[in-house]
C-alpha cells in the first residue's frame, strides 16, 4: 500500500509502520545515547503506552536501564488492506527492537479503564514478571467508561467561570484566528471530565496491582500532568481539564499512605507543553507550542517527549535520592519552559501573532514536523512514494 499522510482537522488518519519504526528508532538512539541510568527500574507497567509521553517512557525505562516492560494500550491493530493506528506501528516497532535487544515486551491492547484489562494485566505480570517495580500512567482520552456503574463520561475543553476568547491556529493552514469558547453550562460538565482524567482510574489501578501483590517493595507509580503560562489558563489549568489535573495531583497523598507498608512512593510529574495526538485537539495550545518551541529552540533548550522522559527518569526519579518536589509536592520537568526569559518570549511575540507573519515568528514548521512525525510521515529517509506492507503484527500482543 502507499501510504500518505490524510487529515481531518487535527487528526491524522493514516499513519506509516517504517516511518513511525524510524520515529521510535529516534527515540532509542537518543536514550542509549545518555547511557545508563544507575539504578534505574527494572519492571515496568506503562498505562497509556503507545504514543506520547508514554511511549517515551517505555522507551527510557527499556533502553535507559534494560527493564522488561509491560505496556497497555486502546490502539487499531493493521489487517490485509486496512492500516493500524500510529500507536499500534509504535507499539509493533518498540517490541522488534526490545526483543533484539534481548529485552522482555509485552502488550495488552485494551480498554485500560475496564476492571477486566487490569486483571489480564495482573495475570500477565503474576506469569512473566511477578512484580513491577514502575506503574507509569499516562493515558489521555476524551471518553472512559466507569468499570463499577457503567457509566459513560465524555471530557469537554471550556473554561469554568466566562467565555475565553483569543488567538488559535489551524496548524495545517497558518490561518491565526480568534477563538471564544462558551463556559460550561453546569457542574456536570467539570464532573465529567474529572472522572475521565482526573485520579480515580490512577487510584483504581494501584489498589488493584497492591492488592493482588504485584507491586515490589519500594515500587514508584508516576502520573502527567501540566500547568502552562497564565494565556492557557482558562482554558487549561483554570478550565474543565485543569480541574481533572487538581484531581490528578490530590491523589498522590491517597497512594502514598496505600503504598507506604511496601514503601512505595507516587509522584505526579508536571511535564513541558508538546506535540501529541492530545495536545493537537486543545484550541489555542497548538499555537502556544509554535511559540514557544521558536523561542525554546533559539535558546538551545527545547525538548521534545523522549528528552523530557529521559531526564524524568536519570535526573529526578533516579538519582539515589527523593527527587525535589514544588510547593505542591510535584516533580517538575516544565522547569525550562517556565523560566521567566522563555514566558516573557513567548508572551511577548503572542500579542504580534498574525497569518501574515506565523511563519517567521513562530516555530510553525517545527509543529507541523512533529505532529507528521507522530504518524510517521515527514521522515527523510523514508520514501512515500514508494509501496509499504500495512500489516505490522505487534509480536506479543495479549
Ligand atoms: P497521547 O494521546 O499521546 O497518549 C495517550 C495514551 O493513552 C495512548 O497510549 C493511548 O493508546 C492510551 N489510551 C487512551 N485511552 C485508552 C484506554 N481507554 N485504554 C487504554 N489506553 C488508552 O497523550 P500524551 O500527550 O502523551 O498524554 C499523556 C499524559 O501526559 C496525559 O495525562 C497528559 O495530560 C499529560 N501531559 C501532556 C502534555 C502535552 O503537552 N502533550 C504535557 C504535560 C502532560
Ligand atoms: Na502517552
Amino acid at each position: 500500500m502507499i501510504i500518505q499522510p490524510r487529515t481531518r482537522g487535527f487528526i491524522c488518519l493514516t499513519a506509516h509502520p517504517e516511518g513511525t519504526a524510524a520515529h521510535i528508532k529516534q527515540q532509542i538512539d537518543y536514550v542509549k545515547s545518555k547511557g545508563k541510568i544507575a539504578n534505574g527500574p527494572k519492571k515496568v507497567l506503562v498505562i497509556g503506552a503507545s504514543t506520547g509521553f508514554g511511549i517515551a517512557s517505555r522507551i527510557t525505562a527499556a533502553f535507559g536501564s534494560d527493564a522488561a516492560t509491560i505496556g497497555v494500550f486502546f490502539e487499531k491493530p493493521a489487517s490485509e488492506g486496512k492500516l493500524g493506528t500510529a500507536g499500534w506501528y509504535n507499539s509493533a516497532a518498540f517490541e522488534n527492537e526490545a526483543h533484539a535487544a534481548g529485552l522482555y515486551a509485552k502488550s495488552i491492547n485494551g480498554d485500560a479503564f475496564s476492571d477486566e484489562i487490569k486483571k489480564q494485566t495482573i495475570e500477565l505480570i503474576k506469569k512473566d514478571l511477578g512484580q513491577v517495580d514502575l506503574v507509569v500512567y499516562s493515558l489521555a482520552s476524551p471518553r472512559r467508561t466507569h468499570p463499577k456503574t457503567g457509566v459513560q463520561y465524555a471530557s469537554v475543553l471550556k473554561p469554568i467561570d466566562q467565555p475565553f476568547t483569543d488567538k488559535t491556529v489551524d496548524f495545517h493552514t497558518g490561518v491565526v484566528s480568534d477563538i471564544t469558547i462558551n463556559p460550561v453550562e453546569n457542574q456536570e460538565d467539570i464532573d465529567n471530565t474529572v472522572a475521565v482524567m482526573g485520579g480515580e482510574d490512577w487510584k483504581f489501578w494501584i489498589e488493584d496491582l497492591k492488592a493482588a501483590g504485584v507491586l515490589a517493595d519500594g515500587v514508584k507509580t508516576v502520573a502527567y500532568s501540566y500547568i502552562g503560562p497564565e494565556l492557557t489558563y482558562p482554558i487549561y489549568r483554570n478550565g474543565t481539564i485543569g480541574r481533572a489535573k487538581d484531581d490528578l495531583e490530590a491523589t498522590v497523598p491517597a497512594l502514598n499512605e496505600l503504598l507506604s507498608d511496601i514503601d512505595g512512593v507516587s509522584y505526579v510529574s508536571v511535564n513541558k507543553a508538546l506535540v501529541t495526538q492530545s495536545s493537537s485537539a486543545i484550541p489555542v495550545v497548538p499555537l502556544y507550542i509554535s511559540l514557544l518551541y521558536k523561542v525554546m529552540k533559539e535558546k538551545g533548550i527545547h525538548e521534545g517527549t523522549i528528552e523530557q522522559m529521559q531526564r524524568l527518569f536519570a535526573e529526578r526519579l533516579y538519582t539515589g535520592s527523593a527527587p525535589a518536589l514544588d510547593e505542591k509536592g510535584r516533580i517538575r520537568v516544565d522547569d525550562l519552559e517556565m523560566r521567566d526569559d522563555v514566558q516573557q518570549a513567548v508572551a511577548e511575540l503572542w500579542k504580534q501573532t498574525t497569518t501574515e507573519n506565523l511563519e517567521n515568528i513562530s516555530d510553525i514548521k517545527g509543529y507541523r514536523d512533529d505532529f507528521f512525525n507522530l504518524f510517521g510521515f515527514n521522515f527523510d529517509q523514508i520514501d512515500y512514494e514508494k509501496d509499504t506492507n500495512e500489516v505490522v503484527p505487534v509480536p506479543s500482543i495479549e
